[in-house]
């Protein structure tokens, strides 16, 4: 039985830029799938696939148990989406936009208008709520869009990088209407570029890279096949590096490495704030003075960087795919306009 999102074998291609190279998904009935990528991975337009708006060249798709490809009008009544470029009507206020979506959706005006003011509400634009869309700041239309796709509450979600360009505290926020969202049963496709965002939400990932999804797992498998978390340390006196590398020794779970010009060890380990707070006092009791210490926990660069040997951004370098630049570039300027 297929999940409430699923796709096999997803190819597309724009001239000669191949955005989609087999992506295969299932996502489980009620839970979060996280497409995690760097630009031009091929997010949205995975995104783009299953909502209908773009036809695949080859592969299957069913979201809500419903054929994309066969039935896109029956699957549009099913979703809602965010996405990546606010789709809000300028001319019109936050609230205008709200009560139009519900209207679209033949909701009854009177209660198109009461989840209108319901949401405007959880999204802190209850006083920008009758000024034209047009005056918002980036972060208040970003809000009004992910408003916007929560009017009706369809059984599944897709949001294409919903918290960039929010600030930390819209950020968090928005974290928790999405886990409301979610523990009310609702199937959700985010794309993200932050592993933490997906760390939070996504029940499980998929890492995906020039069109095809190379990495997939929870979060903590991930990480595990990162390398996990690891602890930083930079001595005062070179001459303790020495006994800090003994002491770290105690605490790692794998090699210490050493930095010599800039007295700085690194150690992988498990065990997170209390096991750093350990280490710190080894570190006293020792009599070793250090100018810094941090526990790094794997960000998706770690995360490239172990499963392809690269940096997103090295990669696409190395490879010269101008042609990708270019494709990019050119789609920005499709969507802007
Ligand atoms: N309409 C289009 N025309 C030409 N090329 C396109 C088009 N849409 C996408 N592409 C290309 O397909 C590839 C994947 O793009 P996509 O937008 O899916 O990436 P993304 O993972 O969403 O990136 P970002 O993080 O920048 O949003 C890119 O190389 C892009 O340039
Ligand atoms: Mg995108």
């Amino acid at each position: 039985m297929p999940g409430a999102i699923y796709a096999e074998g997803l190819v597309k291609t724009f001239g000669d830029v191949k955005a989609l190279d087999g992506v295969d998904l299932d996502v489980p009935e009620g839970t979060v799938l996280g497409l995690l990528g760097p630009n031009g991975a091929g997010k949205t337009t995975t995104v783009r696939c299953l909502t209908t708006l773009l036809r695949p060249d080859r592969g299957k798709a069913f979201v809500a148990g419903i054929d994309v490809l066969k039935h896109p009008n029956e699957v549009r009544r099913s979703i809602g989406l965010s996405g990546q470029f606010a789709a809000v009507d300028e001319y019109l206020t936050g609230r205008e936009n709200l009560h139009m979506v519900g209207q679209l959706y033949q909701m009854r005006s009177k209660l198109a208008k009461a989840r209108a003011v319901e949401l405007l509400e959880q999204f802190h634009l209850t006083e920008a709520a009758d000024r034209p869309a047009k005056t918002y700041s980036g972060g208040m239309r970003r809000r009004l869009d992910l408003a916007a796709a929560l009017v009706v509450s369809p059984p599944v979600m897709f949001m294409d990088e919903p918290t960039t360009g929010l600030d930390p505290r819209n950020r968090q926020q928005l974290w928790e209407v999405i886990k409301q969202l979610v523990s009310g049963g609702t199937t959700l496709l985010l794309t993200t570029q932050y592993l933490e965002e997906a760390d939070h939400l996504a029940h499980d990932i998929c890492v995906v890279d020039h069109g095809r999804v190379i990495a997939r797992g929870t979060s903590d498998e991930l990480k595990a096949r990162t390398g996990g978390e690891r602890v930083e340390v930079v001595v005062h006196d070179r001459e303790h590096i020495a006994t800090a590398s003994e002491v770290l020794r105690g605490f790692g779970k794998g090699e210490t490495t050493v930095e010599e010009h800039t007295r700085m060890l690194t150690v992988p380990v498990s065990g997170g704030a209390k096991l750093l707070a350990e280490v710190i006092r080894e570190l006293d009791t020792r009599g070793i003075e250090i100018d810094d210490i941090g526990l790094r926990r794997p960000t998706l660069d770690d995360v490239f960087l172990s499963l392809t040997g690269h940096l997103a951004e090295q990669r696409d370098e190395e490879n010269g795919t101008a042609a990708d630049a270019k494709g990019h570039q050119k789609k920005k300027e499709e969507e802007a306009k």
